[in-house]
């Protein structure tokens, strides 16, 4: 594994917390080789939510690009697969809210009334044109044209500019909808790992989180071999049973994090406190600046709470520039 597929952003286990001053030293000496990122006077991360998704048009090479440049930690891909069993880069399991697949492929529209990306091959997919999903966003009816990038294209573009620049960035990849994938025959567990595996990504000091809402897919990664850090999403409506202590006690067996929705840790802000106990990060979504919750008048108050106050690990943005710019504030 070379440099810029790892990077020690864990936070370290109470059960190997214990570690000889030797291996110690030989972190530090890692931490200090793998990057300008790793140098900034705090270990907390910003994740880019879907690229720098306020500014273009989400999960687009363009937004990836932007989102490094804005010195996102880790930048995020939400994963889907084709007919042919590629995995490409799109938020839902169908097309038609970013894509004008309803444009290219009016016939292959399903009776609930969307198209499936599992519906299409590769080469299919790679005839879309990709828009921007919010009214107040990016130009909706840009002539400028984005499409749908594979996790691969993803992958190189971000290892692409760790090299250029000679900042590391990890990836955050999200699998999405891993049961029904299963169910529509296109198991993706197999696939993701042989993927990360031929571009660097493994073991637990690898630079990439890999996240699920579905525990029985991250149980299964491990149960393949995967040693790589796993985040379980969690969301408002079973977050409440999947945060208790116990909850996170079973977590711990496939999870080295939990990414709850911000709202849950607004209901229970000790849910922070029993993650870390076990040691566990906390990474909240998704934070916009377009799209305050009350009270916060500004995204850096609602940063502020969340970053400084609740003392989460890291958190979802589609504005990683701000978050950047908040963590890297002088301090006082
Ligand atoms: O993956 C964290 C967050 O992105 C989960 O929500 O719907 O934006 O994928 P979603
Ligand atoms: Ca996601």
């Amino acid at each position: 594994m070379d440099r810029q597929t790892r990077l020690p952003h864990l936070r370290l286990r109470p059960k190997v917390q214990a570690v000889p001053v030797i291996a110690m030293i030989s972190l530090l000496v890692l931490t200090a080789a793998a990057g300008r990122c790793q140098e900034r006077p705090t270990s907390k991360i910003v994740i880019a939510h879907r690229g720098a998704s306020g500014y273009l048009p989400e999960h687009t090479l363009a937004a990836y690009a932007l989102a490094h440049g804005m010195g996102a930690d880790f930048i995020e891909p939400d994963l889907v697969m084709t007919r042919d069993g590629k995995l490409v880069c799109v938020h839902d399991i169908h097309l038609d809210s970013t894509t004008d697949v309803d444009q290219v492929f009016p016939d292959r529209k399903r009776a609930d009334g969307h198209w499936y990306a599992a519906d299409l091959t590769l080469e299919e997919v790679r005839r879309l044109a990709v828009h921007e999903r919010l009214g107040q966003r990016f130009p909706q009816t840009s002539v400028a044209r984005f499409s749908v990038p594979t996790f691969a294209e993803m992958i190189e573009l971000v290892q692409g500019l760790n090299r250029t620049t000679g900042r590391t960035a990890g990836i955050y990849p999200e699998l999405k909808e891993p049961a029904w994938h299963r169910e529509a025959g296109l198991p993706m567990e197999e696939a993701f790992l042989e993927l990360v595996g031929r571009y660097g990504y493994e073991g637990p000091r690898a630079a990439i989180f890999v996240q699920c809402f579905e525990p029985a897919t991250l149980e299964r990664l491990r149960a393949l071999g995967s040693k790589l850090p796993q985040v379980l999403l969690i969301g408002d409506e079973r977050g409440a049973q999947q945060t208790t202590d116990d909850a996170l006690a079973l977590a711990v067996g496939y999870a080295n994090g939990i990414g709850p929705s911000k709202s849950l840790l607004e209901a229970d802000p000790e849910i922070v406190a029993r993650a870390h106990r076990r040691g566990l990060v906390v990474h909240p979504y998704t934070f916009r600046a377009d799209d305050l919750p009350p009270p916060y008048k500004t995204l850096e108050d609602e940063l502020k709470r969340f970053y400084s106050e609740l003392g989460v690990d890291g958190l979802f943005t589609d504005f990683p520039d701000r978050a950047r710019r908040f963590l890297d504030r002088p301090a006082g």
